[in-house]
Formats: C-alpha cells, sequence, structure tokens
C-alpha cells in the first residue's frame, strides 16, 4: 500500500491505550484550560485520525509562513496549509500564559469537554500583516465574505503552537457512527478488501448523476480495485447540505448504482475551508494518508463562489515539486448530461459542445426541491433526489 505522507507508518495523535488517556484525562481537569475554535478543534480530530500525517500538532508563527509561502514545512517536508490554533486575548487567562501544558476545551460538543492535551511551546502573537498574508497565501483572497476567511481571520491574534495528543473525536463518531473513520480504520479496511489501486473521492454534496459518473469514469480509468467515497462531516456553510442528509444520499446511490464491494462509504472530521486549489492539495494528502493510490479532482473542487477558476485546483498539482506526494492525481473533465449522447459524458469525452448539456445551477436546484418537485432524472437518480426533497421540504 502506498506510504504515509513523509513517515514509514502513521502517526495518529489519539492516545488510544486507555490506561495512558484515563492519566490524561484526569491530569487535564487540573490543567489550566481553554476553549479552542471550531477550526482548531476539527483539526485535532485529524491530528487524532492519522489524516496529518507526519504532524505532532499545531503550527507556530514561521512555520505557518513557510506553509503559506513556500508549501513546506521548516523541516523542508510539502504541506499545503497552515494547521493552527489561533485563539483571541480574552481566552487567554493568566494561568494558560504562564502554563507548560494546557487542556484544550472542545466548542462543538456540549458542555466543552476536553479533546486535547497540549504541551504549549510558544504563544506567540500574530500582527494584522502576518495573519492576511498567510490567508491570502492559503486562499487566494483576504475577503472576509469568503466562507473559510473567517476561520483564521475571526479567531483572535494569539497564536498556540507545540504538539498534542488527542483524547477524544469529538462528536463525529456519536453523530455519524457508520460514516466517521479514521485514516488507521481505513487503512486496515483497505487491507482488508485485498484492494491494491484505491481511488478516492471528495465530497461535501450529496452524489448527483455527474458525481457518481466521475468516481466510475475514474475507477475505469486507472483501473482501480475500489472506489473511496471520503465525505466532509464537519461544518459547512450556510446553504449546504448537512452531513446527515448527504450521508443518506450517497448511500442510496452506491446502492442502486454501484455494483457490490466496489465502493467503500467513509467520512472524516474536518470543517470545509473552500480554499480551492490549496484544500485539494491538502485533500490530496490525507488521502495519500488514508491509503488511496489516486485522488480524483473535478471542477471547481472545494471551491465557493468565483473565488477559484474552474480548473485551477488540478493546475496547482502541475506546479508542486513531483516528489511532494506519491498519491496520484485523477482529472476529471467537466461532467454533466449530454442531451444528444443521452448520457453522462465527460468534456471532451463526446462530440458534442455546451450546447447540448443540461445543467441546472445549484440555486434553481434548491427552488426545485424546496417546491417539493424532484430534480430531473438528468440531474439526480430518483432515490437521491427523494432524500433530497424531504430534507428541502423540513427545512422550508
Ligand atoms: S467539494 O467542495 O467537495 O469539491 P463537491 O462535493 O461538489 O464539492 O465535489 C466533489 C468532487 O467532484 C470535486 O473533485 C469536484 O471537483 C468534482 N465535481 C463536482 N461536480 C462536477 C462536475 N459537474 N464535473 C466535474 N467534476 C465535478
Amino acid at each position: 500500500m502506498i506510504k504515509p505522507h513523509g513517515a514509514e507508518t502513521l502517526t495518529p495523535l489519539y492516545v488510544s491505550d486507555d490506561a495512558e488517556r484515563a492519566g490524561l484525562i484526569k491530569e487535564a481537569e487540573q490543567l489550566p484550560s481553554i476553549t479552542v475554535s471550531s477550526g482548531a478543534a476539527a483539526s485535532a480530530v485529524m491530528l487524532a485520525s492519522g489524516y496529518f500525517t507526519p504532524l505532532t500538532g499545531y503550527m507556530n508563527i514561521s512555520e505557518a509562513i513557510s506553509v503559506a509561502n513556500d508549501m513546506k514545512l521548516l523541516n523542508g517536508l510539502f504541506w499545503p496549509v497552515p494547521i493552527m490554533n489561533i485563539v483571541s486575548e480574552d481566552q487567554l487567562t493568566n494561568e494558560v500564559r504562564s502554563a507548560d501544558r494546557i487542556a484544550l476545551l472542545d466548542p462543538n460538543v456540549e458542555g466543552n469537554p476536553v479533546i486535547a492535551v497540549m504541551d504549549l511551546s510558544a504563544i506567540e502573537t500574530i500582527s494584522s500583516a502576518q495573519i492576511n498574508h498567510i490567508i491570502e497565501k492559503t486562499f487566494g483572497t483576504t475577503d472576509s465574505e469568503h466562507p473559510g476567511v473567517p476561520a483564521f481571520s475571526d479567531v483572535g491574534d494569539n497564536v498556540l503552537s507545540g504538539p498534542i495528543q488527542v483524547l477524544n473525536y469529538s462528536y463525529f463518531p456519536e453523530d455519524f457512527p457508520d460514516t466517521f473513520r479514521t485514516a488507521v480504520e481505513i487503512r486496515a479496511d483497505i487491507a482488508e478488501r485485498g484492494w491494491e489501486k484505491v481511488v478516492a473521492f471528495q465530497t461535501r454534496n450529496p452524489m448527483h448523476r455527474a458525481h457518481e459518473e466521475l468516481c466510475k469514469i475514474a475507477q475505469k480509468e486507472v483501473n482501480a480495485d475500489g472506489v473511496l467515497i471520503h465525505m466532509l462531516l464537519g461544518k459547512l456553510k450556510p446553504g449546504d447540505i448537512p452531513a446527515a442528509v448527504r450521508d443518506a444520499a450517497i448511500r442510496a446511490m452506491v446502492q442502486h448504482y454501484f455494483p457490490e464491494n466496489t465502493v467503500s462509504i467513509t467520512g472524516y472530521g474536518f470543517d470545509m475551508l473552500y480554499a480551492g486549489p490549496r484544500e485539494a492539495l491538502l485533500h490530496a494528502v490525507f488521502r495519500q494518508n488514508c491509503g488511496a493510490s489516486h485522488f480524483i479532482v473535478g471542477r471547481d473542487h472545494a471551491g465557493a463562489g468565483d473565488y477559484y477558476g474552474p480548473f485551477d485546483a488540478q493546475e496547482i498539482f502541475d506546479e508542486i515539486s513531483e516528489d511532494a506526494l506519491e498519491i496520484e492525481i485523477f482529472k476529471g473533465n467537466w461532467t454533466m448530461w449530454c442531451k444528444k449522447c443521452n448520457e453522462i459524458v465527460m468534456m471532451g469525452d463526446c462530440p458534442h459542445g455546451q450546447d447540448d448539456y443540461f445543467t441546472i445551477s445549484g440555486t434553481k436546484q434548491r427552488e426545485i426541491l424546496a417546491a417539493g418537485e424532484p430534480l430531473p432524472p438528468e440531474i439526480a437518480r430518483p432515490e437521491v433526489a427523494e432524500i433530497l426533497m424531504e430534507y428541502y421540504q423540513s427545512v422550508a
């Protein structure tokens, strides 16, 4: 199986030994504590799960700037997105300021339980020039309307860095027991299935006909033994479909339209950044970590609004050095229903043009569903359309 990123084996930061974890939970009760941002808590879950191998914790300012500028950790290893724990001035008590070790509290679980214990290597104040630089490099914009930027710009100006030991996976195992999986579990599952070539598919949406076909085309082209559908389970921007609804829609689609035992449906606990190209690179890193040999990047991958060109997230893979990643990228062209072919096609694979393609904007799709009408079969499978219709009617 493909090696983890920059390591021989995964380095999950979850403390799996029961006695050790119990000891840390007890220790945490006595430690100064701080409630972290949703983004920092989600990063703890990714670190815990082995997805962010070989990181050991949160970056300091110079490492975050190195990642932002050169996509490199201070030790030279490729890494595309800063993983930071930034807190506001009011959260920084005197106890935390003078501590060597602190407890990190989870903002996403009722009662804010401890999620991790951190060796506090440094507390640094980040200037607005520095954070704006990091944001600009990571997102390509500092626009506060961008749905991912506030996770960096609105959380304060104190950067807490250092290694962490993680005590739980936040709300993900309880809310998504059938879907949340760690990188360690996914590697084990791939090995058990005997899959050698695995093509991973990132999604934050229910899978429409285009998504389905993209997976099928990629699987065929790379001759993969299986498809790993790996969905984001963390926070999304308003208007995106909640993970539980999407999960049900994807399961219905796979059950009816993929051959048995060719797809593994799983999810990971991270908040969506909508960082387009940089997020696509991060996506590739953690799919390598969960053992996928190939990763699909299609049209407007991890995008939002008009911040990125439709294929920017593919082009960035041509700009990084060849040895940055071992996972291979399957670049998917725009995929949709062709009225002349009477089937879903990938642009370039059929002789017809834009006028022959059938598409409906996301806004129009939401209007149709909210009105209690199913999406046309050119867009969605009926089983998927029904689940989405029920959801939109419940929130209408
Ligand atoms: S994403 O934010 O997770 O990328 P989404 O779930 O919609 O959003 O997309 C999942 C993957 O499918 C991404 O690689 C994206 O580029 C690709 N994709 C979605 N729709 C299309 C389409 N019509 N044609 C080609 N690729 C697509």
